[in-house]
């Protein structure tokens, strides 16, 4: 697989662990740095990160910062970019299975690096189960003006009116 990465100088030491492991299993990986200390603004990396998995360049990515949390909301701005911040395993496996995350972010402030390496396993192993959760899934894709006008309204009345369910798409089972 082609795997995409970045991280800022408070995940760039995860980061290059993480590039010597997919590069061992045979993996294509585009490093985009950063590869030092000297302090950087994580933004810019996920960001990158994320235009290589849209783009197609990468199938997946990851990200590293400090908390995780800066890098996945950067990442998450693009448009296409599936990214799941995670600190165990369990929330790894469903952000591929229900969530079809195509990046992940990991903090190296927070998690250790035993759980950082079965998280990353996971990411790599794990499929998505699509059905219910494809349907759920594209509306995230959705987000354009018609959507906005819809959720804006429902902010006014004070309650969502007209979600969709599963059962609105042929061949889609409902419930879960
Ligand atoms: C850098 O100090 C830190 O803010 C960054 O790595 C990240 O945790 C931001 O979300």
């Amino acid at each position: 697989m082609k795997i995409a990465l970045g991280a800022d100088h408070a995940g760039f030491e995860y980061k290059d662990r993480i590039a010597q492991i997919l590069r061992d299993r045979g993996h294509d990986v585009l490093d985009f740095g950063t590869h030092d200390a000297t302090p950087v603004d994580y933004p810019q990396y996920g960001y990158v990160v994320g235009e290589a998995v849209a783009t197609g360049q990468a199938e997946r990515g990851i990200v590293v910062c400090g908390s995780s949390l800066g890098i996945a909301m950067a990442a998450n701005k693009v448009p296409g970019v599936r990214c799941a911040a995670v600190s165990e395993p369990y929330s790894a496996e469903l952000a591929r299975r229900h969530n079809d995350a195509n990046v992940l972010a990991f903090s190296e402030r927070l998690s250790g690096w035993e759980m950082v390496e079965r998280m990353l396993e996971i990411f790599l192993e794990t499929p998505f189960d699509g059905g219910r959760h494809a349907y759920r899934v594209a509306q995230l894709f959705e987000f354009g003006n018609e959507q906005r006008s819809r959720t804006l309204r429902d902010l006014e009345r004070g309650e969502v009116t007209d979600a969709r369910t599963p059962g609105d798409l042929v061949g889609v089972p409902p419930g879960g």
